[in-house]
């Protein structure tokens, strides 16, 4: 089968895309709102797309709402907007029920971490916390922000300025065990995922 993307809907680009592209993984991002307080949302239109400068692109879709009002902006995309900062927190299996309350639309300034039941803890480098339950954190200060397509699709760019991985997963060389960082990613439909426990080696010639 093959389509023409002008001659499908936006809801039937989305499903070809986030059912193919498999898995993705999961920003679990934290951010801070002009008054301060803490806000956390997953996205999986999330990837690190260059080492030198450590680049992560997060993809930021417009408030669902009412099809006939202009699109509002989710909190994650105004709080980096105004405070030019963010955490990635990277999601283990332990913590996915805590990552699926943190995707519920809150209202602004609602905790979702506290809703959640997840620790913050303070970053290093950036104002926004951390989640302690984490396996792997990137403090990240936003590069550029573009605007993409008619619907308030916007692509996030930050820079990593700092970076926690769980205490005993790494070696002095850097080497790190990642049976002991659990990630999972989204995989297709409403809510699969899959872990990274079957693996295998495929060598370069
Ligand atoms: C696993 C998962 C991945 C998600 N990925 C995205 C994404 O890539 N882009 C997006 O706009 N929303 C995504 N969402 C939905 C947002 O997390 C959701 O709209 C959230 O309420 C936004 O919160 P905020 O307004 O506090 O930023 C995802 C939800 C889940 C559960």
């Amino acid at each position: 089968m093959d389509w023409s993307v002008s001659e499908l809907t936006e809801r039937e680009v989305y499903k070809l895309l986030v059912n193919t592209v498999l898995p993705r993984p999961i920003a679990l991002v934290t951010s801070l709102d002009a008054k301060g307080g803490i806000n956390a949302a997953p996205f999986s239109f999330f990837n690190v797309f260059s080492h030198a400068p450590p680049l992560v692109v997060l993809g930021i879709e417009g408030r669902a709402g009412d099809p006939d009002e202009p699109m509002g902006l989710k909190d994650t995309l105004n709080n980096i907007r105004s405070t030019g900062e963010f955490v990635v927190n990277l999601v283990d299996r332990a913590m996915l029920p805590a990552m699926n309350a943190c995707a519920v639309d809150h209202a602004p300034g609602v905790d979702e971490l506290a809703l959640a039941g997840l620790e913050a803890v303070p970053s290093r480098a950036v104002a926004p916390p951390r989640i302690a339950a984490s396996p792997v954190q990137f403090e990240c200060r936003e590069t550029v922000t573009l605007a993409v397509g008619r619907r308030q699709r916007m692509l996030v760019l930050g820079e990593i300025i700092h970076i926690w991985v769980r205490d005993g997963a790494t070696n002095e060389r850097l080497h790190v065990d990642i049976d002991a960082l659990d990630l999972v990613g989204r995989l297709h439909g409403a809510d699969w995922y899959v872990s990274l426990r079957e693996r295998f080696q495929s060598p370069r010639k």
